[in-house]
């Protein structure tokens, strides 16, 4: 039997769970416990990744995770929430075509599987469904290398960089504006 050879980023690459077992889908709102332990372990764990701290988060009302819940879609293996990826549609009159993503997070022995990949897959085809809307904006820290590299994947550009943005702890931390014409 002839040796596999490694994939060259086999190193990072984990597929322990079959792809096709997890299901991109909203969750209903008797489920927001799950998105308050995945949103505040992502914010516990990846804090420089995201705009808002784990004390700001970790103080808000049932009701106001249930609002939340409605714009995110839920990456669900075995029943079990393992990512999630939000997404908001602006109101303002003058910016109705702009979707905006965000709250983009896979739990830490999930990466690397293309959970996040099949995320914006579903995130984007959501959007579209929308037909007033014709860019699609994040924000994203460049030390999130795999953030920034399934961003790009998706064909999102960078159009600028807002200098010291966050502030983590003591550490200053630049972030890249991103966006995508649909
Ligand atoms: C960003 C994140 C959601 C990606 O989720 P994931 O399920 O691991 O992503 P995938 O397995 O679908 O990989 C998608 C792409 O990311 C890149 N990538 C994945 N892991 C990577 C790593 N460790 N290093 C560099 N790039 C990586 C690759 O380009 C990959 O595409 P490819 O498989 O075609 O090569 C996840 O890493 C995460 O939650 N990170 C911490 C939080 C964060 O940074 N959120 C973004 C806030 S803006």
């Amino acid at each position: 039997m002839g040796r596999k050879e490694p994939a060259p980023d086999g190193l990072r690459r984990r597929r322990s769970t079959p792809l096709s077992s997890t299901v991109i889908r909203s969750l209903p709102s008797n489920r927001w416990d799950d998105y308050r332990n995945l949103r505040l372990e992502s914010l516990k764990s990846d804090p420089s990744a995201f705009g808002t701290s784990f004390e700001e988060e970790e103080i808000l009302t049932e009701a106001e995770w249930k609002r939340r819940m409605k714009n995110v879609l839920f990456a669900v293996s075995e029943d079990m929430s393992v990512g999630m990826i939000g997404y908001l549609f602006n109101e303002r009159v003058k910016k109705k075509h702009i979707a905006e993503l965000i709250g983009v997070y896979v739990t830490a022995n999930h990466r690397g599987e293309g959970i996040g990949t099949k995320m914006l897959e579903s995130a984007l085809s959501s959007i579209r469904k929308n037909k007033a809307i014709v860019k699609v904006q994040l924000l994203v820290n460049p030390e999130q290398r795999a953030a920034v590299n399934v961003y790009e994947k998706f064909g999102f550009v960078v159009i600028g960089v807002l200098k010291k943005e966050l502030k983590v702890g003591r550490k200053f931390y630049d972030v890249l504006f991103m966006e995508k014409m649909l």
